[in-house]
C-alpha cells in the first residue's frame, strides 16, 4: 500500500471560469499542489466543476477539507473516493478542460453509468 488515494467531486461553480482572471487562480493551485505532491485534472464549464485529484491521503483529504469551504463555488457532492495504486495524471499538478463530460466518461462504464472498476484503475 503506497497511501495514495483519489478523490472526485462535483460542485457549483460561483465564479466564471476560462477566463484571464481564472488562469491565475489555476496557476496558484498548481503551485500550491506540486508542493503537496497533489496531481489531478480541474474541469469548468456549464456553470459545474469537476475535479479528480489525487496524492497521498492525508493532504489529500485536507486539501478537499479546504476546498469544501471554498466560496468560490458551492453543493459540492463526492462521486468516488478509494485508496488507489497508482495516479491517472500523475504528470499534471492540475490539468485544466472545458468539457465535464468528457472528464466523467473517464470513469464511466459504456452504458454510461459510474464505474468502481474505472475509478480504481
Ligand atoms: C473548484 C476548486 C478547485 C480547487 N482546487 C485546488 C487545488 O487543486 N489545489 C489547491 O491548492 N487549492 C485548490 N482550491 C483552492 C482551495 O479551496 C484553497 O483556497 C487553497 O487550497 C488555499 O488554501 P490555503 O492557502 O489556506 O492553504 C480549489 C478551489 C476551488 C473552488
Amino acid at each position: 500500500m503506497n497511501n495514495l488515494s483519489r478523490i472526485l467531486y462535483i460542485s457549483r461553480a460561483s465564479i466564471g471560469v476560462g477566463d484571464d482572471k481564472f488562469n491565475k487562480i489555476l496557476y496558484v493551485f498548481r503551485k500550491n499542489n506540486r508542493e503537496r505532491d497533489i496531481t489531478g485534472i480541474l474541469c469548468g464549464g456549464g456553470g459545474h466543476f469537476i475535479q479528480v485529484l489525487e496524492g497521498p491521503q492525508a493532504e489529500l483529504f485536507r486539501l478537499y477539507g479546504k476546498i469544501l469551504e471554498d466560496r468560490r463555488h458551492y453543493d459540492s457532492v463526492v462521486i468516488g473516493v478509494a485508496p488507489i495504486e497508482e495516479r491517472i495524471f500523475s504528470d499534471w499538478a492540475m490539468g485544466y478542460m472545458s468539457s465535464p463530460g468528457r472528464l466523467l466518461g473517464r470513469f464511466t462504464n459504456r452504458s454510461g453509468c459510474f464505474s468502481y472498476h474505472c475509478f480504481n484503475a
